[in-house]
């Protein structure tokens, strides 16, 4: 595939992470189709947007990964699909996780078996991509079990973000990554700021 020439695809674009990373993405000059299960004005079927990308970002909450990749996995088979999805719930109002026993990504993948899903962004913030004119000062981390498909999200990973595309390994360590999202969202309550991750010791 060649670079510059592919499109990438958000389900659920019209929710503020899937918003943020679109307008992130069109930057550095990714081509974004934005998908809704409610398609209007910009906003494509979430079927559609799948048809016309060659990466597809999923971009729904918790509670809707495993029916939306069931419902689209015809249109999603041989696709690259990353996994954003973090299993946050609020607990007396504040942030906390509440992690089934496997990942919402390898939920995503049971679901649409013939898809490459790669799991990560858990810990870019949605504000934080919202600001479009700030950088990005941290690492995405990345797991997947398909090699190729988590460097071809690094690689993009990368153009967005100033800090490094970090490899957990193999995707059953999206059980310990999604749930950091909610430690997270407790340092941005706590530092009322929009923190993000750096990965220290490594050489890349
Ligand atoms: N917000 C953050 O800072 C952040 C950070 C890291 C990771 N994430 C993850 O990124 C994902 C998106 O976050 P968000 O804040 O943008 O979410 P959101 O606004 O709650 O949802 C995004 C979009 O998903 C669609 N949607 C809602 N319920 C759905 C369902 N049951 N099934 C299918 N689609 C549904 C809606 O679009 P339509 O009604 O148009 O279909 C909605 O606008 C989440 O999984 C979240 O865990 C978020």
């Amino acid at each position: 595939m060649a670079e510059g020439a592919r499109v990438i695809g958000i389900v659920g674009g019209t929710g503020d992470f899937g918003q943020g990373l679109a307008e992130r993405l069109r930057r550095v000059g990714e081509e974004v189709v934005l998908g809704s299960r409610t398609p209007r004005d910009e906003f494509v079927s979430n079927a559609e947007a799948i048809q016309q990308s060659d990466i597809v970002f999923l971009s729904v909450p918790p509670d809707g990964v495993e029916f939306t990749c069931r419902n689209l996995a015809d249109e999603l088979a041989g696709r690259i699909v990353v996994s954003v999805a973090s299993p946050v719930v609020f607990v007396g109002g504040r942030p906390a996780a509440q992690p089934g026993e496997i990942s919402l990504a390898e939920a995503a993948q049971q679901a649409a078996p013939r898809c490459r899903v790669v799991a990560g962004f858990h810990t870019v913030s949605a504000k934080a991509l919202a600001r479009v004119d700030d950088p990005l000062d941290e690492d995405v981390i990345l797991c997947s079990d398909d090699g190729a498909a988590k460097e071809e999200i690094a690689a993009l990973a990368e153009k967005v973000v100033e800090g490094r595309a970090v490899d957990a390994g193999p995707l059953m360590v999206a059980r310990w990554l999604e749930p950091v999202t909610a430690v997270i969202l407790n340092v941005n309550r706590n530092y009322r700021t929009q923190s993000g991750v750096r990965i220290t010791g490594i050489q890349t």
